[in-house]
């Protein structure tokens, strides 16, 4: 019932907007690198970066990252496509949108420390993103901005009566950028012991739609990983891990995203043909491991760093979303391998997989913390 009181009171607030130009109700801000080499847009519904232009091997700025041109689309499309906002206030799926505090196998509700989120996915069996209604479609204050960095603030109340998340969580995301660099960072505090798990879900086509580069399927892509979480047809964690050695999942040493693609079919679920997987870093106190993804198409490059253990790469099987107009829209769409999206996050669903000894409660005393920095260059051709 809140949930559908707050979705009139948006619902009104667009109503309200619509002789205004595309993007209000929501503040945008532009930050560029001082060298002029990394212009970023964002708008503070969900922290959500809406453009990313990088130049390619020509010198030619591309925008590399999907979206709408009209960002009230953020709030309402119905596909719900998450393109590039912080997700919160827990991302990636909850199996059955139960958890309990400690950590348990199978929380049933309603019991002590046991916490029900609305579901949203597979059929009522899964929450996704927290919901249809998570931090990314929140309206988040500008606190602070310069002309290369902006800072978001949100304050995501605490649930009730077992439903929703336990604790207030008051969260800052940070987009700064410098010379070739783009960084993203969240800092969040709890009021109460609960889950924080967060990521921004970047979709990149480095080719920007040009030069027949209308897919992902051309980039090559190095995640510095030996294992992928091991999924049931939910989505779900099964508790082990499957070494991606000598498998489709072998990004390790680099390799085409679109290579051997036809062994990808029902590989993200039935009907799904390509990835939707999590894959675990290969890092230990003292190696930092991470993601590159280039396109000899362009000659553009990013070099991905994260303080995250993990990283979920999904080829956007399910995208069927107008283009915006750089991209060649709004009559051609964004479909199926129309991009990548890079996930830097943590083990998903850790809070329903205790075995995993993973720690993903947050409180007072302890406060979360996310980043993930974005390094551009050029691939020699
Ligand atoms: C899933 O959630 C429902 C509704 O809260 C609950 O009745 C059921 O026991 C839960 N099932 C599992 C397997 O946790
Ligand atoms: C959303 O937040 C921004 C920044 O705080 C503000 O300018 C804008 O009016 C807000 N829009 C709505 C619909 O609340
Ligand atoms: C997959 O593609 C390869 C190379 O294009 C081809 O040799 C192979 O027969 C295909 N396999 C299937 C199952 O279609
Ligand atoms: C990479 O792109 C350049 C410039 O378009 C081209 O000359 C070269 O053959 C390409 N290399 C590969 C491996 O595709």
């Amino acid at each position: 019932m809140k949930g559908f009181i707050h979705l009139i009171s948006t619902l009104a607030c667009i109503t309200l907007a619509a002789a205004n130009a595309p993007g209000w109700p929501f503040d945008v801000t532009e930050i560029n690198a001082p060298d002029g080499s990394v212009k970023a847009k964002f708008v503070s519904l969900g922290a959500t970066m809406t453009e990313l232009w990088v130049k390619d091997r020509d010198g030619n700025a591309r925008d590399v990252i999907l979206g709408y041109d009209d960002n009230t689309l953020l709030l309402t499309d119905p596909d719900h496509p998450v393109f590039n906002a912080i997700v919160g206030r827990y991302a990636n799926r909850i199996k059955n949108g139960t958890f309990s505090i400690p950590t348990t196998k199978e929380a049933q509700p309603p019991g002590a420390g046991v916490w029900q989120l609305p579901t949203n996915d597979h059929d009522g069996e899964v929450t996704l993103h927290s919901s249809d209604y998570g931090w990314d479609r929140k309206n988040w204050t500008v606190h602070s901005r310069s002309p290369t960095s902006v800072t978001y603030k949100y304050v995501d109340p605490a649930g009730e009566d077992g439903q929703g998340f336990p604790g207030e969580v008051t969260v800052y995301a940070t987009h700064e950028v410098s010379n070739g660099v783009l960084r993203s960072s969240v800092l969040a505090h709890a009021t109460e012991k609960t889950p924080i798990m967060t990521t921004q879900h970047v979709y990149w086509n480095l080719d920007a739609f040009q030069n027949g580069g209308d897919t992902a399927l051309n980039h090559y892509l190095t995640l510095d990983a030996s294992r992928i979480v091991h999924l049931d047809g939910n989505a779900i964690p099964y508790g082990d891990f499957i070494e991606t050695s000598g498998t489709i999942f072998d990004f390790k040493n680099g390799k085409m995203i679109g290579e051997n693609f036809n062994q990808t079919v029902d590989n993200c679920g039935t009907g799904c043909q390509g990835f939707d997987h999590c894959w675990i870093y290969d890092q230990s106190e003292t190696r930092r491991a991470g993601t590159s993804l280039w396109s000899n198409n362009s000659g553009i490059r990013v070099d991905i760093s994260t303080n995250q253990p993990a990283v979920q790469m999904y080829t956007a099987y399910w995208l069927n979303t107008p283009r915006k107009e750089v991209h060649g829209g709004p009559s051609l769409v964004y479909d199926s391998w129309s991009a990548v999206a890079i996930e830097q996050q943590g083990y998903v669903d850790a809070v329903n997989t205790p075995e995993w000894n993973v720690n993903q409660i947050y409180g007072p005393r302890e406060d979360y913390e996310w980043s993930a920095t974005y390094k551009f260059s050029i691939v020699d051709a």
